[in-house]
């Protein structure tokens, strides 16, 4: 078995990885060395597929589980989501040694995780990703939240899970829109840190178990050194200011990687504005983005709305906006405080990319 070990003193886990893991009983066998009682919880749309045939597994093993799904998408991870699953578990007399098992996507191991963080203050999880997005970025570090109507993620907590197990197999059964959300945050991670992956990404026709365990490997090396966000870790916000107020002016109807592209596009040119990224630069990104189609038709943005939630960011210190900015292809720079008429000029620049050639930029 491959693994990749996330060192974090008394928090370190493993991500285990192979293919056709998750019919393995390695799972089952590392689960019951930590609990007695099992919840697994997945997104319906999933449920029969993946969920189905770990339940069964862990039924003939003749102990106790139960499999709770939820509707899919960004707008049900949600307090009241959160409030249902865990009242389907008390209902069900699930006390202090049970393990969530979460299958799923990034939705799925947020909303898991942060009931796992505060189910009889404080249960065990482990995670199993079926999409590249979570397997590169959601299923470690431990963020977990839910998203509220003044902005995405901004109710959670740091709440690391005891083991993440990748099967690759799932990729096979994933759409090129979902590849396409997973290399999104694989992008990020080039571009705030290694420059090389930057372009192993852009040459490479497919992704490959290679680039995502180099992925994996970027944001390792990150959470490792600051765990709770206080310096470094803050490198991985890189487009996310922007996305984050995107997902909730729309409702949470647009999913992350396809609004981190754009929040990529629009931070990189932010980057440009200010000094810190060559035009060049900020335009191999933008022909990144063209070139794997990443930009999506956006339709009906509201820079209004998106200022509105940029508002409320995290990571704003005295009510002002702080991004992460590029000052290259590879490096990045944290805590860069941005006034509101950037952020509206590269706004209004950036959603209109459809309608113009890269010209336009060099205003
Ligand atoms: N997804 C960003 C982080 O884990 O910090």
């Amino acid at each position: 078995m491959k693994k990749l070990k996330i060192n974090l003193k008394h928090k370190s886990y493993e991500i285990f990885y192979k293919k056709n893991l998750l019919h393995d009983f390695f799972i089952i066998d590392f689960c019951q060395k930590l609990a007695n009682n099992f919840v697994i919880i997945t997104h319906k749309s999933i449920k029969n597929i993946y969920a189905k045939p770990l339940f069964e597994n862990f039924l003939k093993k003749n102990v106790k589980v139960k499999l709770l799904s939820f509707e899919d998408g960004e707008e049900n991870k949600t307090i009241e989501t959160k409030t249902y699953l865990e009242e389907q578990m008390l209902k069900d007399n699930f006390t202090k040694d049970s393990l969530i098992i979460a299958i799923g996507g990034g939705i799925v191991s947020d909303i898991s995780g942060f009931i796992a963080a505060t189910y009889m203050r404080g249960i065990s999880y482990v995670i199993i990703p079926t999409t590249l997005l979570a397997m590169v970025d959601a299923s470690i570090g431990g963020k977990t939240a839910v998203n509220t109507k003044y902005g995405k993620n901004l109710i959670g907590a740091i709440y690391h899970p005891k083991a993440v197990f990748i099967d690759f197999e799932v990729l096979k059964t994933l759409s090129n829109d979902e590849m396409k959300n997973g290399l999104v945050e694989m992008l990020k991670h080039a571009l705030i840190m290694k420059a090389f992956f930057f372009y192993d990404l852009l040459k490479s026709k497919k992704i490959t178990q290679n680039l995502i365990i180099d992925s994996l490997k970027i944001k390792k090396q990150v959470i490792e050194k600051d765990e709770n966000e206080k310096s470094i870790r803050k490198k991985l916000n890189f487009g996310h200011s922007i996305s984050h107020a995107i997902e909730a002016s729309l409702n949470y109807k647009m999913v992350h990687g396809k609004a981190l592209a754009w929040g990529i596009l629009i931070e990189s040119y932010l980057s440009y504005k200010m000094n810190f990224l060559s035009y060049k630069n900020f335009e191999k990104i933008y022909n990144f983005l063209k070139q794997k189609q990443l930009l999506v038709n956006h339709g009906k943005f509201s820079k209004d709305l998106i200022i509105d939630f940029l508002k409320r960011d995290k990571k704003n210190i005295f009510g002002k906006n702080r991004f992460t900015l590029l000052k290259n292809i590879g490096k990045s720079i944290i805590n860069v405080e941005i006034i509101e008429n950037h952020i509206v000029n590269s706004l209004a620049l950036c959603l209109e990319v459809k309608h113009v050639s890269s010209n336009y930029y060099r205003s």
